[in-house]
């Protein structure tokens, strides 16, 4: 047997892990009700009328070629026009790079900075993307707490003692995926203001993908805050455009005193490797930035409802207590009851596939998003209907 790279035989995505014995259940003719995709399609939620109308004007005038690779101009403009307007932040359409996903905006980035043995300081818990793909490039991903007792805000302080001489990037995801939670203001300062210490040695990278999708709390976008420090953000159509399937994202550089410069012409390089994104899918992605936005209250509004729904029935279940989710679409509520002795389950994983077992309903075990502060809990979507859930994805 050929031997295959050791880091890519390691690589894990506890998201789809727990996928695998839910088909096995489905082949047996189970019906199973997935509380894991964090698909907002696979719901009862649809791509807005206008913005699949351009992308299939798109194909019918012949938009079916190779694009730049770093965009066309139209939605690099579009990107721009969005920072400002939303986040009163200037970029230049230089600025943008559009990408296959945030997923692929995070693996460029980290491919353009990362030697072996790197650090990068990753929330704990997070999206499992910024902990795995830190593997791969032979670096090493260092979760920072997040308080669950305070809503899962980052502990500004416990940050700041895993900063080694081999940190090269703090990432901040806002609202966090898996805990739902909106970073206060405050503590977006604190970590610039941190950043801003270790001069040209790191940078901030800012995960913005669920931007529009807060509850009564507003959003803050790190680059209108943090001014002078080298910041990526990354945003893209997965969430509130309802359009993952399209797997368009954007990679902005903001970058006062050319501390990225060498890490933009990286990023650049692999750009052009990779040829570009989907070309018809980012005239779909213009007509989602400049056209009408009014899905935007509706989806919050639909979603506020049933983060009101879950987080009332998760508090109510016995062992189980639920930190109230503010952004997102994810709760990511405590087993309790496995720090109690004699609990019947050894892990959060067990939790997890007990529950399929015994009641037909897929999550995601917690360590899977972390292994000291996701641990003993689950995440949850609380993306399907009050009154008749369906799951139709298979992410
Ligand atoms: C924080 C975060 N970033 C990025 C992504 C994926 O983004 P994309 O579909 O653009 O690759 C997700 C998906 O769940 C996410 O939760």
């Amino acid at each position: 047997m050929l031997r295959a790279a050791k880091n890519a035989l390691q690589v894990e995505y506890a998201i789809r892990d727990v996928v695998l014995p839910a088909r096995e259940m489905e082949k047996q003719g189970i019906e199973i009700l997935k509380l894991n995709i964090g698909d907002p399609c696979a719901y009862d939620f649809d791509t807005p009328q206008h913005i699949k109308d351009a992308l299939i004007d798109a194909v019918q005038k012949g938009k079916n070629g190779y694009s730049p690779s770093e965009g066309i101009p139209e939605l690099r403009d579009a990107i721009v026009a969005r920072e400002k307007r939303r986040n009163n932040v200037a970029y230049t359409p230089e600025d943008v790079c559009v990408t296959t996903g945030v997923t692929e905006s995070l693996q460029m980035l980290y491919a353009s900075v990362l030697e072996p043995g790197d650090e990068v300081l990753v929330p704990g818990p997070s999206y499992p993307p910024y902990t795995s793909l830190a593997k791969l490039y032979h670096s090493r991903a260092i979760s920072y707490r997040t308080k669950e007792e305070s809503g899962w805000q980052p502990d500004v302080d416990d940050l700041r003692k895993r900063i080694t001489p081999r940190t090269k990037i703090i990432s901040l995801i806002n609202p966090n995926n898996p805990t739902g939670s909106v970073w206060g203001r405050r503590v977006l300062e604190g970590i610039a203001g941190l950043a801003g210490e270790y001069g040209k040695q790191l940078f901030l990278v800012s995960d913005e993908i669920y931007d529009e999708m807060t509850f009564d709390v507003k959003h803050n976008a790190t680059a209108s805050l943090a001014k002078d420090i080298p910041i990526v953000t990354f945003n893209g159509l997965s969430k509130i455009y309802l359009a993952p399937g399209w797997r368009i994202g954007w990679t902005l550089f903001r970058d006062h005193n050319g501390a990225l410069a060498d890490v933009r012409k990286a990023y650049m390089n692999q750009a052009r490797l990779r040829l570009c994104a989907s070309t018809i899918a980012q005239h779909g992605a213009v007509a989602a930035l400049n056209g009408p936005q009014d899905h935007v209250p509706k989806v919050v509004a639909k979603l506020k409802a049933r983060r009101d729904l879950a987080h009332k029935r998760l508090n109510e279940i016995p062992g189980v207590s639920c930190a109230r989710p503010d952004g997102a679409f994810y709760a990511f509520p405590k087993i309790n009851a496995l720090e109690e002795p004699g609990a019947p389950w050894r892990n959060d994983k067990e939790f997890v596939l007990d529950v399929l077992r015994e009641a037909h309903v897929l999550m995601v075990h917690g360590s899977g998003f972390d292994s000291t502060f996701g641990n003993n809990h689950f995440r949850v979507v609380i993306l399907p209907p009050e009154e008749e859930p369906i799951a139709l994805g298979d992410a």
